[in-house]
């Protein structure tokens, strides 16, 4: 098994295949080795928002990178679909976060102020605004921010398309293949060693999500990742219930095509335990039903979890090592690696072909004291 690659990317969720695509496309022999099937875990768990405005409370230069990520999606979609045939669900119609106290509403003036000064649109809507434009919306609702810029797609469909286009650009996919451990020499990355043999690279990109920590204790012995478990559901309705998704403080309902609503998620830190709990169910069908009664009437489908890739630090582990030559990490996403996964993809191909030069991620890795070069 020991060809030689220019770049060996550690796990095929989308974080590794997003890296794989950009790096195809710009010519380089990619592999991308998956322990399980490419994007089974967390992308595939994903509810799939873009949800730039929805989910960040406070100004981070984080919040730079996923508004410069969201604008890449419209034509990532239509390339992707022409290059794969895979439709990725890209949907652009906005979200609402919604308010159920005078005191919420409030919290959402002073979020949708900051992030008016950055450019980004959104408008305030009285509860009675927001029901002139979806109608079964609950009287509970005192009103909501409207994000029109704010999309959502379907997680696992973006992850295999990114995979695919790596694929048809010359990348080898190596699924049911775990990496043990990186080989180096002299402080110098030669290769991965496989549940299946050497895999040999110039570079190696960690990009395994939340089982990451033994690799990136290359880094350093602080660094690592750990599991955030959400769960979800979805049932469908033919009666069209709402045109766009709802979210309230890390909750969301969101239609999905043919009837689909996605209803999510539960935060639970520290487990690898994937099983859905019926007071889960219980406590995301009680809020959903709060928001959008008409669900009592919904048809049940189906329920999962995923394990969120947290990282220590807070903030995504996305540089080039000091002095190990040829080592890379771009994992730590945690609730935002959909929306984050076309600038991760661009941002890493730019590192490696030392194009890259984003004082913004500079700046929110020096301000948690990462040792990155980047
Ligand atoms: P993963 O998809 O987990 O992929 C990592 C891969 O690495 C896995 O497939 C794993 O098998 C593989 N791997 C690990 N170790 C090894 C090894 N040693 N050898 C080989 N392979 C290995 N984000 C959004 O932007 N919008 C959302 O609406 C959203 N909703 C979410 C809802 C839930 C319930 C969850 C759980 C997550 C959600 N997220 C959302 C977050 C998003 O799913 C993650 O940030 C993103 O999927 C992380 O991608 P990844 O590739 O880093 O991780
Ligand atoms: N971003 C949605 C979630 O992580 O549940």
């Amino acid at each position: 098994m020991s060809k030689i690659y220019d770049i060996a990317i550690i796990g095929g969720g989308i974080i590794g295949s997003s890296i794989a695509h950009f790096l195809s496309e710009r010519g380089y022999k990619v592999a991308v080795i998956e322990k399980g099937r490419i994007a089974s875990e967390a992308s595939k768990a994903a509810a799939g928002l873009l949800g730039v405005q929805a989910e960040w409370d406070e100004y981070d230069p984080l919040f730079d990178m996923a508004r410069k990520s969201r604008r890449m999606f419209k034509g990532l979609s239509e390339k992707l679909r022409e290059k794969t045939g895979i439709d990725i669900g890209y949907e652009e119609k906005g979200i609402y976060r919604i308010a159920k106290s005078d005191e919420a509403a409030e919290k959402l003036l002073q979020i949708m102020k900051w992030q008016q000064q950055t450019g980004e649109e959104s408008h305030f809507l009285s509860g009675a605004a927001l029901r002139e434009k979806e109608p079964n919306v609950s009287q509970s609702i005192v009103g909501a921010a409207y994000y029109p810029t704010d999309g959502h797609v379907i997680a696992p469909e973006l992850a295999r398309a990114f995979a695919h286009s790596a694929a048809i650009s010359g990348a080898e996919i190596y699924e049911q293949t775990e990496v043990l451990d990186i080989q180096m020499e002299h402080n110098r990355v030669t290769g991965v060693v496989t549940s299946e043999g050497m895999i040999s690279s110039d570079k190696v990109i960690i990009a395994s999500g939340a089982w990451s920590t033994k690799l990136l204790r290359h880094f350093d012995k602080s660094w690592g990742t750990y599991p955030v478990k959400g769960e979800l559901l979805s049932v469908k309705s033919y009666k069209p219930l709402l045109t766009i998704p709802v979210f309230e403080d890390g909750f969301y309902i969101v239609p999905k095509r043919g009837g689909r609503y996605v209803i999510g998620a539960t935060v639970k830190p520290h487990t690898y335990n994937k099983a859905v709990y019926a007071e889960s169910i219980q406590y995301l069908m009680e809020r959903a039903i709060g928001i959008l009664p008409g669900l009592k009437e919904a048809e049940w489908e189906t329920a999962w979890a995923g394990l969120r890739p947290q990282s220590q630090h807070s903030v995504p582990y996305m540089g080039k090592h000091p002095d190990i030559q040829g080592l890379y990490s771009c994992t730590g996403h945690y609730r935002n690696g959909i929306l984050l996964s076309p600038i991760s993809g661009e941002y890493m191909a730019d590192l490696l072909e030392e194009k890259q030069t984003n004082s913004l991620l500079d700046s929110l890795t020096r301000r948690e004291g990462l040792a990155f070069k980047n």
